[in-house]
């Protein structure tokens, strides 16, 4: 018989059921399970879910249920939690959802679950090291969303700059899931035309249009919690691109909270670092030669997470 995928997911929140929808669009799993501590919001979407499944490219199996049903899950999606309210920011939210974390994470590992946890609560990448430390696997299993969502929001604008898809601009935003995150302009390429080349191509480009695309990148999700009180969408393409890599062993390279143990000279640290990500996990960090300047913001951005890491575990 073929290997069956399946999911837990923890949380039916607006980004928990924006995932659930998007896996079932894009055909990633055989079975998904939906768990929150509102049952009737975990029923309710498995319900409105399963009523699609005639119009799905192929049907999934989408229940709701207990932290029993993690135990042979390939992959635990968290992303329940409190989330941002207008003004505040990511790390403003560490002390209330590590409690909520503590508790879940012991559910799960009480099922007897040994498979990859995803995380996507924020702070993410603090919530990664604390899933890391309360479930006790190896770090390459345990992953946060890091970075992947602000690449991609990064991809779009440089995209939409130069007017070329997305999809063919290779650039990555680095560093803390948040305020100190960096653009790493030395190593970004439009379809393999070094940044500052394709800069040159036309007196229109200027660096300060550069400097606002990393801001609003920076900020999106501050405009977008301005507008409409929270961000899913984004969240939920980036959790499924990450959950669609771990099951199809594909590595590929996405920047994900990882585990660093030297690589760019920091140790014990979960940051979003471009990482090899297959059915093992986050199988290898990828070392981007980092310029000075990138290198003293990104030693930066580990700081401010080490800092934070180290007064939350107390
Ligand atoms: C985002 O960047 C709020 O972390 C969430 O959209």
């Amino acid at each position: 018989m073929e290997r069956i995928n399946k999911v837990a997911l923890i949380g039916a929140g607006f980004v928990g059921s924006s995932y659930a929808f998007a896996l079932m669009n894009q055909n990633i799993v055989d079975e998904l399970v939906i768990i929150d501590l509102n049952e009737n919001k975990a029923m309710g979407d498995a319900m409105d879910l399963n009523h699609g499944q005639a119009f799905a490219p192929r049907p999934t199996k989408i229940s709701y249920g207990t932290y029993a049903d993690c135990q042979d899950a390939d992959i635990v999606c968290i992303t329940a939690g409190a989330n941002q309210k207008p003004g505040e920011t990511r790390l403003d939210l560490v002390s209330k959802n590590i409690k909520i974390f503590k508790g879940i994470v012991d559910d799960v590992m009480g099922s007897g679950f040994d498979g990859i946890f995803l995380i996507a609560t924020n702070p993410v990448d603090i919530l990664t090291h604390a899933v890391w430390k309360f479930s006790g696997l190896p770090k390459e299993r345990v992953i946060g969303s890091g970075t992947t969502l602000d690449s991609s929001r990064l991809r779009y604008m440089l995209g939409d700059y130069f007017g070329v898809a997305p999809h063919d601009v290779q650039a990555h935003m680095i560093g803390e899931h948040g305020d100190t995150e960096l653009p790493v302009w030395s190593q970004a390429t439009i379809g393999g035309v070094p940044l500052a080349a394709m800069m040159n191509t036309d007196s229109k480009y200027k660096i300060e249009d550069l400097d606002e695309i990393y801001v609003n990148v920076r900020d999106a999700a501050y405009h977008v919690i301005e507008k409409k009180g929270a961000t899913y969408y984004g969240i939920a393409m980036s959790l499924v691109r990450v959950t669609q890599a771990i099951l199809g062993d594909e590595k590929a390279i996405l920047p994900v909270t990882a585990h660093l143990n030297g690589e760019y000279g920091e140790k014990d640290v979960y940051i979003g670092v471009p990482t090899i990500v297959g059915r093992g996990g986050a199988q290898q960090v990828l070392e981007l030669p980092l310029n000075e300047k990138e290198k003293e913001q990104f030693q930066h951005s580990a700081g401010v997470l080490r800092s934070i890491v180290e007064t939350a575990f107390q």
